[in-house]
C-alpha cells in the first residue's frame, strides 16, 4: 500500500499543530504499529527539537553552519533541499533521523525524523526570488512521493508533516501532496474566527492547482471547567460544521463530556496543564509533549484511519 500524508497545518501559531503531529505519530506507531515519517517544516524546529536525542539537534546546527559537510553526518532539510537533483535521493537518506527506540524501543516499528533549522526561512524566501519557488516545490513533492513509495526503504505507513504557521510555500506544496490536511485550533475566538479564513484560502490554493483538497479541523487544548472551551466548539460547530473532523462514533466519552465531543473528536489539554501542575515546575518541552491525553489521540488517530480509507 502506498503511504499516506497527514498535514498538520494553521495560519495560526501555537494551536498544538507540533504537539498533534508527534502526539499521532506516536499513536500510529504504538497502538497499530505502523511505520511513520514526521517531517518537519517548520524552520522553528521545534518537532526537530524535542525529537532529537541529547544532543543531536545543537549538533547539527553547529556541523550545518560550519559547512562543508562530510558524507556520513546527519543533515537537515535546509541542505537536503539545497542539494543538486542528481545527489538528492542520497541526502535524503541521509536527512533521516530514525528513532524508533526513543519511541517505542521495538525493531519492528519505525518512527523517522526529517529535521529542519532556522535557516530553512532564508533559503525559502531566496529560492521564491530566484525561481518562484518551482524547484522547492518539486523537490518537497519528490521527497514526499519518495516517503510512500512502495518498494522504496525509506517509505513508512504515515508521512506527518508538521507545518509552519503561515500559508507558505513550502507548506503550500505539502497540502498538494496529501490525503488529508488537519488543522488543529483552540477553543478561542481569534483561534475559531481563523477557521474561514484558512478555508477560503485553502479554496483559492485549490483553483490555482486544478485540485479539489479539504481541511479537517479538530479542537485542541479542550478544558473541561473554568473557561469557554464549550462555548467557542460549540460555535465552530454550528458555524463550520462540515469542516470539522468527525468523530463517527469512534471518540472517547466521559461522564463529564460535552455532547458535543462524541460527534466531534477534541484533543484536551493536558491533565497536568488543567491541573496547574506545570506552574511550581516548568515542564520541558518533552514532558509537556508526553503528557498529552493518550486515549484521546487513538482515537483521533483511528477517526483519521477510517476517514482515508474511506476516501482516499
Ligand atoms: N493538548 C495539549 N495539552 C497541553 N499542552 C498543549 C496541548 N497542545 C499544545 N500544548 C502546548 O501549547 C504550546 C503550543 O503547542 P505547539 O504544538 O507547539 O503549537 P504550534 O505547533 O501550533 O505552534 C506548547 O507549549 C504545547 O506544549
Ligand atoms: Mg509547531
Amino acid at each position: 500500500m502506498v503511504g499516506k500524508i497527514i498535514s498538520v497545518v494553521n495560519r495560526k501559531g501555537g494551536v498544538g499543530k507540533t504537539t498533534l503531529s508527534i502526539a499521532l505519530g506516536k499513536a500510529f506507531v504504538s497502538e497499530f504499529a505502523q511505520s511513520v515519517a514526521l517531517v518537519d517544516l517548520d524552520p522553528q524546529g521545534t518537532a526537530s527539537q524535542v525529537l532529537m536525542r541529547d544532543n543531536d539537534y545543537a549538533n547539527l546546527l553547529r556541523r550545518e553552519q560550519q559547512g562543508p559537510l562530510g558524507t556520513t553526518t546527519n543533515i537537515s532539510l535546509v541542505t537536503l533541499m539545497k542539494s543538486e537533483e542528481t545527489v538528492f535521493d542520497g541526502m535524503m537518506s541521509r536527512c533521516r533521523y530514525g528513532m524508533v527506540h526513543n519511541i517505542t524501543g521495538r525493531a519492528d516499528v519505525n518512527f523517522d525524523l526529517y529535521p529542519i533549522q532556522d535557516e530553512f526561512w532564508e533559503f525559502e524566501y531566496e529560492e521564491f526570488r530566484e525561481n518562484q519557488g518551482q524547484e522547492l516545490d518539486s523537490k518537497i513533492a519528490r521527497m514526499l512521493t519518495t516517503l510512500t513509495n512502495t518498494g522504496d526503504p525509506r517509505r513508512r505507513d504515515w508521512v506527518i508533516i508538521d507545518c509552519p504557521p503561515g500559508f507558505t510555500r513550502s507548506s503550500r506544496a505539502a497540502l498538494m501532496a496529501s490525503d488529508m490536511i488537519l488543522c488543529p485550533f483552540t477553543p478561542d475566538e481569534i483561534s475559531v474566527l481563523g477557521i474561514p479564513s484558512f478555508n477560503s484560502a485553502l479554496k483559492k490554493l485549490n483553483r490555482e492547482s486544478g485540485t479539489n483538497k479539504r481541511c479537517y479541523w479538530i479542537c485542541n487544548r479542550y478544558r473541561n471547567q473554568g473557561n469557554s472551551s464549550a462555548r467557542w466548539l460549540r460555535y465552530a460547530v454550528e458555524n463550520h460544521a462540515d469542516l470539522l473532523l468527525r468523530a463517527g462514533g469512534l471518540a472517547e466519552t466521559s461522564e463529564n463530556m460535552d455532547p458535543l465531543q462524541s460527534a466531534y473528536p477534541i484533543f484536551q489539554d493536558s491533565a497536568q496543564v488543567q491541573n496547574n501542575m506545570s506552574v511550581e515546575a516548568p515542564m520541558t518541552l518533552q514532558q509537556t509533549f508526553g503528557n498529552v491525553n493518550a486515549n484521546q489521540i487513538v482515537s483521533i488517530a483511528k477517526t483519521i484511519k477510517t476517514e482515508i480509507e474511506q476516501n482516499g
